[in-house]
Protein backbone atom coordinates (compact mmCIF):
# COMPACT_ATOMS: atom_id res chain seq x y z
CA UNK A 1 0.00 0.00 0.00
CA UNK A 2 1.35 3.46 -1.08
CA UNK A 3 1.83 6.16 1.31
CA UNK A 4 -1.15 8.03 -0.22
CA UNK A 5 -3.65 5.52 -0.17
CA UNK A 6 -2.76 4.57 3.64
CA UNK A 7 -3.21 8.51 4.64
CA UNK A 8 -6.52 8.14 2.89
CA UNK A 9 -7.66 5.11 4.89
CA UNK A 10 -6.37 6.84 8.09
CA UNK A 11 -8.75 9.82 7.37
CA UNK A 12 -11.76 7.47 6.75
CA UNK A 13 -11.55 5.45 9.76
CA UNK A 14 -10.79 8.95 11.60
CA UNK A 15 -13.76 10.72 10.03
CA UNK A 16 -16.14 7.73 10.70
CA UNK A 17 -14.85 7.47 14.28
CA UNK A 18 -16.06 10.89 14.57
CA UNK A 19 -19.03 10.95 12.91
CA UNK A 20 -20.38 7.77 14.89
CA UNK A 21 -19.01 9.06 18.51
CA UNK A 22 -21.11 12.55 17.32
CA UNK A 23 -23.83 10.64 16.34
CA UNK A 24 -23.93 8.10 19.23
CA UNK A 25 -24.02 11.47 21.55
CA UNK A 26 -26.81 12.79 20.33
CA UNK A 27 -28.87 9.74 20.34
CA UNK A 28 -28.05 9.40 23.66
CA UNK A 29 -28.80 13.11 24.28
CA UNK A 30 -32.13 12.81 22.31
CA UNK A 31 -33.41 9.78 24.51
CA UNK A 32 -32.91 11.94 27.52
CA UNK A 33 -32.19 15.24 27.32
CA UNK A 34 -30.95 16.88 30.34
CA UNK A 35 -33.17 19.25 32.03
CA UNK A 36 -36.14 18.85 29.25
CA UNK A 37 -39.39 20.59 29.66
CA UNK A 38 -42.68 19.12 29.87
CA UNK A 39 -43.38 20.83 26.62
CA UNK A 40 -40.13 20.22 25.04
CA UNK A 41 -40.71 16.17 25.82
CA UNK A 42 -43.93 15.76 24.34
CA UNK A 43 -43.99 17.76 21.64
CA UNK A 44 -44.83 15.17 18.95
CA UNK A 45 -47.46 13.70 21.10
CA UNK A 46 -49.93 16.06 22.80
CA UNK A 47 -49.71 19.37 23.92
CA UNK A 48 -49.01 20.46 27.69
CA UNK A 49 -51.17 22.68 29.39
CA UNK A 50 -51.68 24.74 32.71
CA UNK A 51 -54.71 27.04 34.25
CA UNK A 52 -53.53 30.56 35.00
CA UNK A 53 -54.90 32.97 36.67
CA UNK A 54 -54.26 36.61 36.27
CA UNK A 55 -51.87 37.55 38.60
CA UNK A 56 -49.68 34.87 36.24
CA UNK A 57 -49.88 36.25 33.12
CA UNK A 58 -48.70 39.93 34.40
CA UNK A 59 -45.29 39.14 34.23
CA UNK A 60 -43.74 40.47 38.02
CA UNK A 61 -42.72 37.20 39.40
CA UNK A 62 -40.50 36.46 36.75
CA UNK A 63 -39.52 33.03 37.87
CA UNK A 64 -42.95 31.53 37.81
CA UNK A 65 -43.43 33.06 34.29
CA UNK A 66 -40.36 31.46 32.92
CA UNK A 67 -41.32 28.08 34.38
CA UNK A 68 -44.59 28.49 32.27
CA UNK A 69 -43.00 29.31 29.23
CA UNK A 70 -40.52 26.95 29.41
CA UNK A 71 -42.98 24.16 29.93
CA UNK A 72 -46.71 24.79 28.65
CA UNK A 73 -47.83 25.10 25.31
CA UNK A 74 -51.48 25.50 26.13
CA UNK A 75 -53.29 27.79 28.59
CA UNK A 76 -56.87 27.70 29.86
CA UNK A 77 -57.98 30.87 32.46
CA UNK A 78 -59.08 29.01 35.62
CA UNK A 79 -61.42 31.64 36.34
CA UNK A 80 -61.60 34.56 34.06
CA UNK A 81 -63.49 33.59 31.36
CA UNK A 82 -65.95 32.12 33.89
CA UNK A 83 -69.17 33.94 32.98
CA UNK A 84 -69.54 35.63 36.22
CA UNK A 85 -65.86 37.41 35.24
CA UNK A 86 -67.01 38.08 31.68
CA UNK A 87 -70.79 39.29 32.46
CA UNK A 88 -70.75 40.84 35.71
CA UNK A 89 -73.89 42.67 35.14
CA UNK A 90 -76.88 41.81 32.84
CA UNK A 91 -75.70 42.09 29.40
CA UNK A 92 -72.26 44.18 30.60
CA UNK A 93 -69.53 42.53 29.61
CA UNK A 94 -65.81 43.23 30.66
CA UNK A 95 -63.34 41.35 28.77
CA UNK A 96 -60.09 43.29 29.64
CA UNK A 97 -58.87 40.32 31.55
CA UNK A 98 -59.56 38.03 29.06
CA UNK A 99 -58.47 40.33 26.81
CA UNK A 100 -55.26 40.36 27.99
CA UNK A 101 -54.82 36.24 28.79
CA UNK A 102 -55.23 35.98 25.34
CA UNK A 103 -52.31 38.52 24.01
CA UNK A 104 -50.34 36.54 26.53
CA UNK A 105 -50.92 33.43 24.98
CA UNK A 106 -50.74 34.86 21.27
CA UNK A 107 -47.40 35.93 22.56
CA UNK A 108 -45.86 33.11 23.67
CA UNK A 109 -47.11 31.17 21.04
CA UNK A 110 -49.57 29.36 23.32
CA UNK A 111 -53.12 27.39 22.33
CA UNK A 112 -55.65 28.67 24.49
CA UNK A 113 -58.93 26.63 25.91
CA UNK A 114 -61.75 28.93 26.45
CA UNK A 115 -63.54 27.98 29.67
CA UNK A 116 -65.93 27.83 29.98
CA UNK A 117 -69.44 28.96 28.52
CA UNK A 118 -72.28 26.98 30.36
CA UNK A 119 -71.69 26.19 33.45
CA UNK A 120 -73.91 26.06 36.50
CA UNK A 121 -71.28 26.92 38.65
CA UNK A 122 -69.02 30.34 38.83
CA UNK A 123 -72.72 32.19 37.46
CA UNK A 124 -73.33 36.02 37.40
CA UNK A 125 -75.09 36.93 40.64
CA UNK A 126 -77.97 38.11 39.08
CA UNK A 127 -78.68 34.50 37.39
CA UNK A 128 -77.79 32.52 40.78
CA UNK A 129 -81.58 32.67 41.62
CA UNK A 130 -83.08 33.15 38.19
CA UNK A 131 -86.46 30.97 37.39
CA UNK A 132 -87.57 32.94 34.75
CA UNK A 133 -87.91 30.49 31.80
CA UNK A 134 -87.30 33.16 29.23
CA UNK A 135 -85.00 35.18 31.25
CA UNK A 136 -82.94 32.11 31.36
CA UNK A 137 -83.24 31.43 27.61
CA UNK A 138 -81.74 34.98 26.61
CA UNK A 139 -79.14 35.20 28.82
CA UNK A 140 -78.19 31.56 27.65
CA UNK A 141 -78.32 32.71 23.70
CA UNK A 142 -76.52 36.66 24.66
CA UNK A 143 -73.94 34.99 26.48
CA UNK A 144 -72.58 32.36 24.25
CA UNK A 145 -73.65 34.97 20.94
CA UNK A 146 -71.28 37.69 22.46
CA UNK A 147 -68.54 35.96 24.07
CA UNK A 148 -67.85 32.67 21.67
CA UNK A 149 -67.89 35.48 18.42
CA UNK A 150 -66.01 37.96 20.02
CA UNK A 151 -62.73 35.27 20.44
CA UNK A 152 -63.33 33.23 17.05
CA UNK A 153 -60.18 32.97 15.77
CA UNK A 154 -58.38 34.14 19.04
CA UNK A 155 -59.05 31.45 21.11
CA UNK A 156 -58.06 27.40 19.85
CA UNK A 157 -61.38 25.84 22.10
CA UNK A 158 -64.10 25.82 23.77
CA UNK A 159 -65.51 24.17 27.02
CA UNK A 160 -68.45 25.08 25.59
CA UNK A 161 -70.64 23.07 28.77
CA UNK A 162 -68.96 22.22 31.74
CA UNK A 163 -70.08 19.54 34.33
CA UNK A 164 -73.85 18.90 33.27
CA UNK A 165 -73.93 15.41 34.27
CA UNK A 166 -74.96 13.40 37.50
CA UNK A 167 -72.58 10.48 38.60
CA UNK A 168 -75.57 8.13 37.27
CA UNK A 169 -75.15 10.01 34.38
CA UNK A 170 -78.36 11.49 33.74
CA UNK A 171 -78.56 14.83 33.55
CA UNK A 172 -77.39 17.20 36.78
CA UNK A 173 -80.53 19.27 37.82
CA UNK A 174 -79.17 22.77 36.95
CA UNK A 175 -80.61 26.14 36.14
CA UNK A 176 -80.36 25.07 32.63
CA UNK A 177 -81.76 21.96 32.41
CA UNK A 178 -85.25 23.39 34.80
CA UNK A 179 -85.51 26.18 31.88
CA UNK A 180 -84.65 24.95 28.99
CA UNK A 181 -84.96 21.48 28.97
CA UNK A 182 -82.75 18.30 27.89
CA UNK A 183 -81.85 19.63 24.77
CA UNK A 184 -79.94 22.68 26.01
CA UNK A 185 -76.66 20.92 25.74
CA UNK A 186 -77.24 20.71 21.82
CA UNK A 187 -78.77 24.07 21.55
CA UNK A 188 -75.22 25.15 23.13
CA UNK A 189 -73.16 23.50 20.97
CA UNK A 190 -75.08 24.82 18.10
CA UNK A 191 -74.96 28.65 19.18
CA UNK A 192 -71.36 28.23 19.45
CA UNK A 193 -70.52 26.23 16.35
CA UNK A 194 -72.52 29.64 14.70
CA UNK A 195 -71.03 32.45 16.72
CA UNK A 196 -67.30 30.47 16.82
CA UNK A 197 -66.92 28.70 13.32
CA UNK A 198 -63.18 28.72 13.71
CA UNK A 199 -63.01 27.15 17.16
CA UNK A 200 -62.94 23.82 18.25
CA UNK A 201 -65.88 23.01 21.34
CA UNK A 202 -65.51 20.39 23.74
CA UNK A 203 -67.70 19.10 26.10
CA UNK A 204 -65.87 19.57 29.80
CA UNK A 205 -66.64 17.25 32.83
CA UNK A 206 -65.25 15.21 36.00
CA UNK A 207 -65.59 11.47 36.52
CA UNK A 208 -66.42 10.86 33.50
CA UNK A 209 -64.17 7.68 32.84
CA UNK A 210 -66.15 6.22 35.26
CA UNK A 211 -68.59 3.79 33.80
CA UNK A 212 -72.08 5.08 34.79
CA UNK A 213 -71.22 8.84 34.42
CA UNK A 214 -69.01 7.82 30.58
CA UNK A 215 -72.05 6.29 29.36
CA UNK A 216 -74.27 9.35 30.14
CA UNK A 217 -71.30 11.78 28.22
CA UNK A 218 -71.37 9.65 25.26
CA UNK A 219 -75.33 9.88 24.78
CA UNK A 220 -74.62 13.67 25.41
CA UNK A 221 -72.25 12.98 22.58
CA UNK A 222 -74.08 11.16 20.15
CA UNK A 223 -77.42 13.34 20.90
CA UNK A 224 -75.11 16.09 19.56
CA UNK A 225 -73.88 14.59 16.59
CA UNK A 226 -77.60 13.24 15.71
CA UNK A 227 -78.91 16.42 15.63
CA UNK A 228 -76.22 17.24 13.30
CA UNK A 229 -74.37 20.21 15.38
CA UNK A 230 -70.55 19.96 15.70
CA UNK A 231 -68.55 18.38 19.01
CA UNK A 232 -64.69 18.26 18.23
CA UNK A 233 -64.26 16.65 21.86
CA UNK A 234 -64.16 15.74 25.01
CA UNK A 235 -62.26 16.79 28.17
CA UNK A 236 -61.95 14.33 31.33
CA UNK A 237 -61.09 17.42 34.17
CA UNK A 238 -58.68 14.44 35.98
CA UNK A 239 -59.21 15.65 39.27
CA UNK A 240 -57.92 12.12 40.90
CA UNK A 241 -56.03 10.70 44.26
CA UNK A 242 -52.70 9.53 44.92
CA UNK A 243 -53.15 5.77 44.93
CA UNK A 244 -56.78 5.49 43.31
CA UNK A 245 -56.42 6.56 39.94
CA UNK A 246 -58.81 4.52 38.02
CA UNK A 247 -56.29 3.39 35.29
CA UNK A 248 -58.42 1.01 33.35
CA UNK A 249 -61.60 3.39 33.43
CA UNK A 250 -59.29 5.81 32.07
CA UNK A 251 -58.17 3.75 29.09
CA UNK A 252 -61.51 2.33 28.29
CA UNK A 253 -62.62 5.92 28.06
CA UNK A 254 -59.83 6.75 25.81
CA UNK A 255 -61.11 4.20 23.62
CA UNK A 256 -64.49 4.93 23.81
CA UNK A 257 -64.87 8.48 23.29
CA UNK A 258 -62.36 8.24 20.26
CA UNK A 259 -63.82 5.68 18.82
CA UNK A 260 -66.89 8.76 18.37
CA UNK A 261 -64.26 10.59 16.56
CA UNK A 262 -63.53 13.15 18.98
CA UNK A 263 -60.11 14.46 20.42
CA UNK A 264 -60.02 13.33 24.13
CA UNK A 265 -58.32 15.70 26.44
CA UNK A 266 -57.14 16.01 30.38
CA UNK A 267 -57.91 19.03 31.11
CA UNK A 268 -57.43 19.28 34.73
CA UNK A 269 -55.35 17.36 35.60
CA UNK A 270 -54.07 16.69 39.63
CA UNK A 271 -53.23 14.25 41.91
CA UNK A 272 -54.25 15.10 45.66
CA UNK A 273 -52.53 13.39 48.37
CA UNK A 274 -54.78 14.32 50.95
CA UNK A 275 -58.31 12.55 52.20
CA UNK A 276 -61.29 13.40 50.79
CA UNK A 277 -64.18 14.33 53.66
CA UNK A 278 -66.86 14.20 51.64
CA UNK A 279 -65.98 10.58 51.53
CA UNK A 280 -67.52 8.93 54.33
CA UNK A 281 -69.70 9.63 57.16
CA UNK A 282 -69.82 13.89 57.46
CA UNK A 283 -71.93 13.45 60.85
CA UNK A 284 -68.62 12.58 62.27
CA UNK A 285 -67.17 15.76 61.26
CA UNK A 286 -65.64 17.38 64.32
CA UNK A 287 -63.04 20.31 64.57
CA UNK A 288 -61.12 18.80 67.25
CA UNK A 289 -57.08 19.03 66.47
CA UNK A 290 -56.97 15.55 65.82
CA UNK A 291 -59.56 15.47 63.32
CA UNK A 292 -56.88 18.73 61.87
CA UNK A 293 -54.46 16.73 61.55
CA UNK A 294 -56.34 13.78 60.12
CA UNK A 295 -57.46 16.19 57.03
CA UNK A 296 -54.45 17.97 57.15
CA UNK A 297 -51.22 15.67 57.75
CA UNK A 298 -48.29 17.46 55.56
CA UNK A 299 -48.25 20.91 56.78
CA UNK A 300 -44.77 20.45 57.34
CA UNK A 301 -43.83 18.94 54.19
CA UNK A 302 -44.43 16.00 52.32
CA UNK A 303 -43.34 12.62 52.57
CA UNK A 304 -40.94 11.24 50.47
CA UNK A 305 -43.32 7.67 50.56
CA UNK A 306 -46.19 9.71 49.51
CA UNK A 307 -44.05 12.18 47.10
CA UNK A 308 -43.06 8.65 45.36
CA UNK A 309 -46.24 7.10 45.06
CA UNK A 310 -47.44 9.98 43.11
CA UNK A 311 -44.43 10.40 40.73
CA UNK A 312 -45.39 6.27 39.99
CA UNK A 313 -49.10 7.37 39.42
CA UNK A 314 -48.12 10.17 36.92
CA UNK A 315 -45.79 7.77 35.11
CA UNK A 316 -48.19 5.21 34.69
CA UNK A 317 -50.58 7.80 33.81
CA UNK A 318 -48.47 9.60 31.40
CA UNK A 319 -47.27 5.92 29.99
CA UNK A 320 -50.91 5.57 28.92
CA UNK A 321 -51.51 8.95 27.27
CA UNK A 322 -48.37 8.08 25.21
CA UNK A 323 -50.04 5.29 24.21
CA UNK A 324 -52.69 6.82 23.03
CA UNK A 325 -50.99 9.85 21.46
CA UNK A 326 -52.94 9.45 18.41
CA UNK A 327 -56.11 10.43 20.28
CA UNK A 328 -55.11 12.53 23.17
CA UNK A 329 -54.48 15.96 22.13
CA UNK A 330 -53.76 18.00 25.13
CA UNK A 331 -52.77 17.53 28.79
CA UNK A 332 -53.84 20.09 30.97
CA UNK A 333 -52.41 20.37 34.59
CA UNK A 334 -55.26 22.65 37.06
CA UNK A 335 -52.20 25.01 38.29
CA UNK A 336 -48.42 25.47 37.89
CA UNK A 337 -47.12 24.51 41.31
CA UNK A 338 -48.36 23.13 44.69
CA UNK A 339 -48.95 26.70 46.40
CA UNK A 340 -51.12 27.96 43.94
CA UNK A 341 -53.53 24.97 43.49
CA UNK A 342 -57.04 25.44 44.66
CA UNK A 343 -56.81 22.20 46.27
CA UNK A 344 -55.19 23.77 49.00
CA UNK A 345 -58.49 25.37 49.51
CA UNK A 346 -60.89 22.58 48.29
CA UNK A 347 -63.19 21.35 49.32
CA UNK A 348 -61.91 22.66 52.60
CA UNK A 349 -60.05 25.68 53.22
CA UNK A 350 -56.54 26.47 54.15
CA UNK A 351 -55.34 22.37 54.27
CA UNK A 352 -51.47 22.35 52.50
CA UNK A 353 -51.61 19.55 49.42
CA UNK A 354 -49.10 18.95 46.97
CA UNK A 355 -51.24 17.58 44.07
CA UNK A 356 -49.02 19.37 41.22
CA UNK A 357 -45.07 18.49 39.80
CA UNK A 358 -43.62 21.80 40.78
CA UNK A 359 -43.02 22.58 44.40
CA UNK A 360 -43.88 25.47 46.28
CA UNK A 361 -40.46 26.83 45.29
CA UNK A 362 -41.16 25.63 41.84
CA UNK A 363 -38.65 22.90 41.58
CA UNK A 364 -39.40 19.91 39.79
CA UNK A 365 -40.87 17.25 42.25
CA UNK A 366 -40.14 13.34 41.58
CA UNK A 367 -43.49 13.27 39.68
CA UNK A 368 -41.71 15.70 36.76
CA UNK A 369 -39.08 13.36 36.55
CA UNK A 370 -41.59 10.56 36.39
CA UNK A 371 -42.96 11.89 33.50
CA UNK A 372 -40.04 12.32 31.78
CA UNK A 373 -38.55 9.05 32.27
CA UNK A 374 -42.29 7.62 30.76
CA UNK A 375 -41.91 9.56 27.37
CA UNK A 376 -37.74 8.27 27.04
CA UNK A 377 -38.31 4.61 28.60
CA UNK A 378 -40.69 3.97 26.38
CA UNK A 379 -38.45 4.42 22.98
C1 LIG B 1 -61.97 26.11 40.21
C2 LIG B 1 -60.81 27.11 40.36
O1 LIG B 1 -59.60 26.41 40.30
C3 LIG B 1 -60.92 27.86 41.67
O2 LIG B 1 -59.95 28.91 41.73
C4 LIG B 1 -62.32 28.46 41.82
O3 LIG B 1 -62.45 29.04 43.10
C5 LIG B 1 -63.40 27.39 41.63
O4 LIG B 1 -63.20 26.75 40.38
N1 LIG B 1 -63.89 22.09 37.73
C6 LIG B 1 -63.76 23.14 36.82
C7 LIG B 1 -62.95 24.31 37.17
O5 LIG B 1 -64.25 23.02 35.69
O6 LIG B 1 -63.45 25.49 36.59
C8 LIG B 1 -62.83 24.49 38.68
O7 LIG B 1 -61.91 25.55 38.92
C9 LIG B 1 -62.39 23.20 39.32
C10 LIG B 1 -63.38 22.11 39.07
Amino acid sequence: MNRQKRLKQVFFYAALTIFCHVNLVDNLYSQHPADVSLKEAFKHDFLIGTALSTRQIDGRNKAETQLIKANFDAVTPENLMKAHALQPRWGQFNFEQADEFVAFAASNQMKVNGHTLIWHSQLPGFMQHMENADSVRQYFVGHIRTVASRYDGKVDSWDVVNEALNEDGTLRNSIFLRALGEDYIVEAFRLAQEAAPNTKLYYNDYNIEQPSKRAGAIALIKKIQAAGVRIDGVGIQGHWHVGRVPMEYIEQSIQEFAALGLEVMFTELDLSVLPNPLRGNSAELSQTEQYNKRLNPYTDGLPDSVAEAQAEDYGKLFGLFLKYREDVSRVTFWGVYDGGSWLNNWPVRGRTNYPLVFDRELKPKPAFHRIIAAKYDQE
